[in-house]
């Protein structure tokens, strides 16, 4: 890994703002009276997850769970597992997982497909990036916030082997050798 990399700004604070108020916007439509669980997929999605759920003006309760890390962006997931678990019935509730970013898609399609098997009363994703030249598996996003260039992406929650998550722009990086 390069220490040279150097991070530009792809989509800043503000822009981010708008489109989280945009997503807020629609969630808020749709599940009014619904009583959801947000689920947040550990770590990347914390930043926006926080961002987003001030926003909404209904009650909804916030989970997170945290998958066996693989390196985002690997062609094979591996063994994609679940290292920590959810302590919300699922069975039943109406389930928005939320997530940093789709990049293969692996992630997000084994819990998808890993909560359908709960039983939720309905189930969809919001991401707020989508890297779909990238994909290997497909998934449906149901909330969208960007569609993103194939660069190394970060900040806002996303990182590069650890690195830039706490940048509060969307940036990519440029590996300088
Ligand atoms: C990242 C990201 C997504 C996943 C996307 O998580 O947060 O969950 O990779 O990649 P995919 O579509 O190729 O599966 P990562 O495993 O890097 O963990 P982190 O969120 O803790 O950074």
């Amino acid at each position: 890994m390069s220490f040279q990399a150097k991070p530009r700004v792809l989509f800043s604070r503000q822009e981010i703002e708008a489109t989280v108020r945009k997503l807020a916007a629609e969630i808020s439509q749709d599940y009014q009276g619904k009583h959801p669980l947000l689920l947040g997929i550990l770590k990347g999605s914390f930043m926006f997850m926080a961002d987003l759920i001030r926003l909404l003006d209904f009650p909804l309760e916030v989970e997170f769970i945290s998958l066996s890390s693989y390196g985002r962006g690997r062609s094979t997931p591996g063994e994609l597992k679940v290292v920590q678990g959810l302590r919300s019935q699922i069975r039943g509730r109406d389930v928005l997982v939320v997530e940093d970013i789709v990049d293969t898609g692996h992630s997000a399609a084994f819990l998808l497909d890993y909560l359908r098997k709960k039983k939720p009363a309905s189930l969809k994703l919001c991401a707020l990036t989508d890297k779909p030249s990238r994909r290997k598996v497909p998934v449906t996003i149901d909330y969208l916030g960007f569609t993103v260039p194939d660069k190394f992406i970060v900040g806002y929650g996303i990182d590069w082997d650890e690195r830039f998550r706490y940048l509060p722009d969307i940036c990519f990086v440029e590996v300088e050798d």
